[in-house]
């Protein structure tokens, strides 16, 4: 590891990742007060992930918020690397993503990179990566996004679009800078040493600027973009980054796609959420009633309400009774998992039947190539 004792990259997070030193690390800044409050009046309201750091730092949103207040428009990007089904964690940047889009009425591109993780996971196809994007992107289309203004571009099937603007970035990116962000060696396969320029490809598919939600392990690629982007006339992309979503079976590291136990799939049966939690939440509470009673349980380390308070109870009285409950001992850890299987299970039901009817709509969101 670095001398910080985490680290976090595209392809690898580990450890406690402590977000006012990554912040620094990374040169990014911290979402202020002051830069809430902007998004809040300019909006018209704010947003529950805002409010709750989940969405903690960023690169340039004040100068969108100023274009944008001038008049000047924006669009939206966001992406997913397919290298398995969609776990809960995922859906936190698509459903913010969604949120600004409503707010801010812009288009939206989300890019699907099976090319990616079939360069960076040994054991994939790139006939199951492909699989994998269709299935993700019925998750993403479940969210009810519109295909008038959204369009899902998945690398492979849209290289022709993509490719002559990723040469015109990978011209201005030399080996050194990528190795320095990334690591890479001599040994790593030049797909991966060639990928950010694809990565970066839709950040100028429109000619205007553009606004990225991003978990914020994604912003090695796009320090490199912003570094380029005046070099070919472009603006740089400005980003607003979410912290990683911890796995069920605690912090340290992201959900992990590949690992069945500490992950929930959106397509996850409600029998199979109430076990994987019950069993696999990692859990802030004491080891016995009599202690949890007299000593309280520690939310801030439970994963069951971490995910109330990143995605699942929007409700900031609710989330604030249920803290000072679990805190107080007062509510048990049995308890606290049920709210959340409950929460998830209605979230899922709905979810699902979406995610069939997205089966009929993938079409009119696929981007063509031109
Ligand atoms: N590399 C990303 C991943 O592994 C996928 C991605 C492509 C992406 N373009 C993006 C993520 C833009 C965020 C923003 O998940």
């Amino acid at each position: 590891m670095s001398t910080e004792d985490f680290v976090v990259t595209p392809w690898h997070v580990e450890g406690d990742i402590d977000y006012d030193k990554l912040i620094k690390q990374f040169g990014t800044e911290k979402i202020s007060p002051t830069i809430l409050e902007r998004i809040r009046k300019t909006a018209g309201e704010d947003h529950f992930m805002l409010r709750r750091g989940v969405f903690f730092s960023h690169r340039e949103m004040d100068r969108i918020l100023e274009d944008h207040d001038k008049g000047k428009k924006f669009f939206l990007y966001t992406g997913r690397g397919p290298s398995g089904h969609t776990h809960i964690g995922h859906l936190v940047p698509w459903v913010f993503a969604k949120w600004l889009q409503e707010k801010f009425d812009v288009n939206m591109y989300f890019q699907l990179t099976d090319d990616e993780k079939f360069f960076a996971k040994p054991d994939l196809t790139l006939e199951d990566t492909k699989k994998f994007a269709y299935e993700n992107a019925l998750d993403f289309i479940a969210l009810g996004f519109n295909p008038k203004n959204t369009k899902i571009i998945i690398n492979t099937r849209n290289i022709q679009t993509l490719y002559p603007i990723a040469a015109q970035v990978a011209k201005k990116v030399n080996f050194s800078n990528t190795k320095g962000v990334f690591g890479f060696t001599n040994e790593t396969n030049i797909g991966m040493i060639f990928y950010t320029s694809l990565q970066s490809a839709p950040c100028f598919i429109e000619d205007k600027p553009v606004l990225i939600p991003l978990g914020v392990d994604q912003d090695p690629h796009f320090r490199i973009t912003r570094d380029i982007a005046p070099k070919i006339g472009k603006p740089k992309p400005a980003l607003i980054h979410n912290i990683m979503i911890p796995a069920l079976e605690g912090p340290g590291g992201k959900m992990s796609a590949s690992s069945e136990n500490g992950t929930v799939y959106t397509t996850d049966a409600p029998n199979v959420v109430k076990k994987k939690i019950n069993k696999y939440a990692f859990s802030g509470g004491q080891p016995d009633i009599e202690q949890h009673r007299k000593i309280g349980g520690n939310p801030d380390i439970d994963v069951s309400y971490q995910y109330l308070r990143i995605f699942f109870e929007p409700d900031d009285n609710k989330l604030k009774s249920i803290y000072d409950d679990y805190k107080s001992g007062k509510m048990l850890t049995g308890e606290l998992k049920a709210i959340l299987i409950e929460k998830i299970n209605a979230f899922l039901k709905v979810h699902q039947e979406k995610r069939e009817k997205a089966k009929d709509q993938i079409n009119d969101f696929l981007f063509e190539n031109k």
